[in-house]
């Protein structure tokens, strides 16, 4: 049942991996918000949405590992946005609060215990918020089938640091706060959805879609709609920043690969010959976060004659993927203040290569038709 407020309301966005190269970023476009609005606004998809969540009352607030600094020293380290830029906004940067990962020593109800506990003191500073989960945390191997929280509590024991994911997002699920997971990590499994639906939480993912994705989806909606056929689909990428070096481990980039493998063939509807579609990742130290993709498309049209296109796509990971997180969490908190959606929300495609929930749109045109949808009960 949906429900009307009158009151405007802050914003808490909580980050799990809160250091790394897009929690970084997500920090300063948060405090530039403040300040310098024009810097950030008009790069937001929700910018002029939900008048009761004001931009500039949004405050990020997140958990890393000890190692990782206060997030003005991990802005500077991942050198994903100049000097010039950052610089004025670092003091305010630096005092956002960042808690400890729980260590790998803790077993599964300690580790919730401990996150869950961040949790309240983070509410008790902002009790008027609404509060969002968003899991950034690196790429992890798949986990195994897991039925539930004892088998859950189980494999944690044997492996606490494997696929900490669980933790930030079921103690955010126990504490009534919505998930945004845009990882490619599995964490929407059965009983976790459903424990999400009976919260009245609502869940979106998976796998944020920045770069590649983003113009192969578009691309691919097009070239069908256009009745030209698309007969192979070259992808590489080069990046250089910590996310690169991780998914180098064969395991690490399995999701990944997948999400962005399988999503061609759902869009166009017919299989692409085997070999003839093939994504490769690779890190290259001296691209950083700005991150360069290229393409191959082989199409043929009239007669079965071919035709090929070549595309080089310079972007910053970071820089396209801070803005969706602002948009998914305002996305989120809108909806379960409404009470509009609990458990995995399908409409949220158009930001994820792997969208989850009831029948997701999959052409780009429906996934804009059916956010637009959504945005007018919101
Ligand atoms: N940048 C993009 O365009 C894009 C697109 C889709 C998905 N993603 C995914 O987003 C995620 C984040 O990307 P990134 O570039 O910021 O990665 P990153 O490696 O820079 O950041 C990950 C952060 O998580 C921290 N961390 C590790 N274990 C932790 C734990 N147990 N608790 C708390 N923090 C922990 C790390 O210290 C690091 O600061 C990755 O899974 C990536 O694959 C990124």
């Amino acid at each position: 049942m949906k429900q009307h407020f009158s009151s405007t309301q802050p914003l808490v966005i909580l980050v799990a991996g809160i250091g790394g190269a897009i929690g970084s970023t997500l920090c300063l476009a948060v405090e530039a918000l403040r300040s310098s609005p024009e810097l950030v606004r008009p790069y937001l998809t929700t910018n002029g949405l939900f008048p009761d969540f004001p931009l500039a009352d949004t405050f990020v607030v997140g958990w890393d590992l000890p190692d990782a600094g206060d997030p003005a020293a991990a802005l500077r380290r991942h050198g994903v946005v100049p000097e010039a830029i950052h610089e004025a906004f670092l003091p305010q940067i630096a005092a956002i609060p960042v808690f400890e990962a729980p260590s790998a020593d803790l077993d599964l109800n300690q580790a919730l215990k401990r996150v869950s506990g961040d949790i309240q003191t983070i509410r008790s500073r902002h009790p008027n918020a609404a509060v969002v989960l968003v899991n950034l945390l690196p790429a992890a191997p798949p986990p195994p089938s897991i039925p539930d929280r004892n088998a859950l509590a189980a494999w944690y024991a044997a492996h606490p640091a494997l696929f900490p994911d669980l933790v930030y997002v079921l103690a955010a699920i126990e504490s009534g706060i919505p998930v945004v997971n845009f990882t490619p990590n599995g964490v929407e499994m059965d009983w976790i959805v459903d424990r999400a639906v009976q919260q009245g939480v609502p869940m979106c993912g998976r796998d944020g879609k920045t770069g590649q994705t983003f113009y192969k989806q578009v691309l691919a909606s097009a070239w069908k709609a256009r009745k030209l056929r698309i007969t192979g689909w070259y992808s590489l990428n080069i990046l250089g920043n910590a996310d690169g070096a991780n998914l180098m481990n064969p395991a690490c980039a399995s999701g990944k690969l997948a999400n962005k493998t399988e999503i061609l063939e759902e869009i166009l509807g017919y299989p692409v010959l085997p070999d003839c579609h093939k994504v490769h990742i690779d890190y290259y130290p001296p691209r950083g976060d700005a991150k360069e993709a290229w393409d191959v498309i082989d199409f043929e049209g009239l007669f079965g004659l071919p035709m090929s296109m070549r595309i080089d796509f310079q972007g910053r990971d970071s820089i396209l993927a801070a803005p969706m997180v602002m948009d998914l969490a305002r996305w989120m908190a809108v909806l379960h203040r409404s009470g509009e959606r609990k458990g995995l929300v399908s409409e949220m495609a158009f930001f994820f290569k792997k969208p989850l929930g009831a029948d997701p749109p999959v052409s780009f045109s429906d996934q804009l038709l059916r956010l637009a949808e959504l945005s007018r009960k919101a």
